[in-house]
């Protein structure tokens, strides 16, 4: 067995040290020193040695290998310097070039949207809120005046959960959280995704975003809402803009609105965006009815309040002039990194 492991070492240590690329090396490797390799097969032949022998062919088997596993390393090690310098030696590659830069990941426009709104709001002293998704029909339906049997739910078809609970269908049972949570007066807004059980279009989604929100004061009108409203476009829109105020039936708002606001592709004259119009349905809003604030614990005869609900999917679409809302959460990345900064 001596014989036969100093044979395999000199056989061995010449082909490796033959191996012309890194492939044949790997092949050596395997076919000295794999599992079913030559050395394991001499091993093989161990049992039949006498106790005196078997540690000394046991060290030189220990031996063997090492040595054969030295030299596949320094041959890769050789291999591979070679190949490097051949490489630097090719006219065509040239080495100070920079490589291909990591792609970089970028904000969502529903969110860069958002923070923007977020930002504006506070300065104005509003706190910005985080309300449930999943909700009871309590804060999204009765507590907002909408009692089981009113029509006014069929406006937005609901996901029901198992045990009874929903996915909110609007940001507006923030509305009864906000008043249970501060006292009055205060401003807040909440902005989140909320969940309709929706024939897909392109104008329908089943997840989108909105921005709810509401200031409770004594002696709230309209004129403050109206006021409050086109602060709050000016600060979106980055310039004044003209708004025309549609009643608007919502059953938590009396008297409730459509605000519109003139488009801003075409100025009011009319163009695709705005179908011929001039004027861009945007955001919903009213003063609080009495119900609700009672039901979120305020004396309606002393607190009054307004409130909205801004659908933020659409403020992207007519920002960024997207045709269809499924895009925004389709999770294609050719669309995300449109809107890559830089
Ligand atoms: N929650 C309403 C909706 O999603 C919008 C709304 C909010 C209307 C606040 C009036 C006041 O349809």
């Amino acid at each position: 067995m001596i014989d036969e492991l100093e044979a395999l070492r000199a056989e061995a240590l010449e082909a490796v040290s033959g191996a012309p690329a890194q492939a044949e090396l790997r092949d050596l490797e395997v076919k000295y020193l794999g599992k079913k390799g030559a050395l394991t097969a001499i091993l093989k032949g161990m049992g039949k040695l006498s106790a005196e022998e078997r540690p000394t062919v046991g060290a030189l088997a220990n031996q063997v290998r090492e040595a054969l596993k030295g030299a596949i390393e320094g041959r890769r090690a050789d291999l591979e310097a070679a190949a490097i310098e051949a490489l630097c030696a090719d006219p065509h590659f040239d080495a100070s070039l920079p490589g291909p830069s990591p792609s970089a990941g970028s904000l969502h426009p529903v969110t860069t949207i958002t923070e923007h709104i977020e930002d504006v709001f506070r300065a104005m002293g509003f706190y910005l809120l985080d309300y449930p998704e999943v909700e009871d029909d309590a804060h999204n339906f009765e507590g907002l005046n909408i009692p089981a049997d009113h029509p006014a739910r069929d406006m937005q078809d609901t996901f029901w959960l198992q045990d009874g609970h929903l996915l909110r269908t609007h940001t507006s049972p923030g509305q009864i959280r906000a008043m249970a949570e501060f006292a009055p007066p205060f401003r807040a807004i909440f902005p989140g995704r909320v969940f309709r059980y929706e024939r897909l279009d392109a104008s329908h989604e089943h997840t989108f975003h909105q921005v709810e929100g509401i200031m409770i004061d004594r002696d709230i009108s309209v004129a403050n809402l109206i006021h409050s409203m086109k602060t709050l476009l000016g600060a979106i829109f980055e310039r004044e803009v003209t708004i025309r105020l549609r009643p608007g039936f919502f059953p938590f708002v009396e008297p409730g609105f459509e605000l519109d606001i003139q488009c801003q592709v075409c100025a009011g004259e009319g163009c695709s965006v705005c179908k011929g119009s001039g004027w861009v349905e945007l955001l919903p809003c009213g003063l609080i009815h009495p119900n609700v604030l009672r039901y979120g614990g305020l004396d309606p005869e002393e607190w009054s309040g307004w409130a909205f609900g801004l659908g933020l999917s659409r403020l992207v679409m007519m920002k960024y002039q997207i045709e269809d809302i499924r895009h925004l959460m389709g999770g294609d990345l050719r669309f995300n990194a449109q809107f890559r900064a830089g």
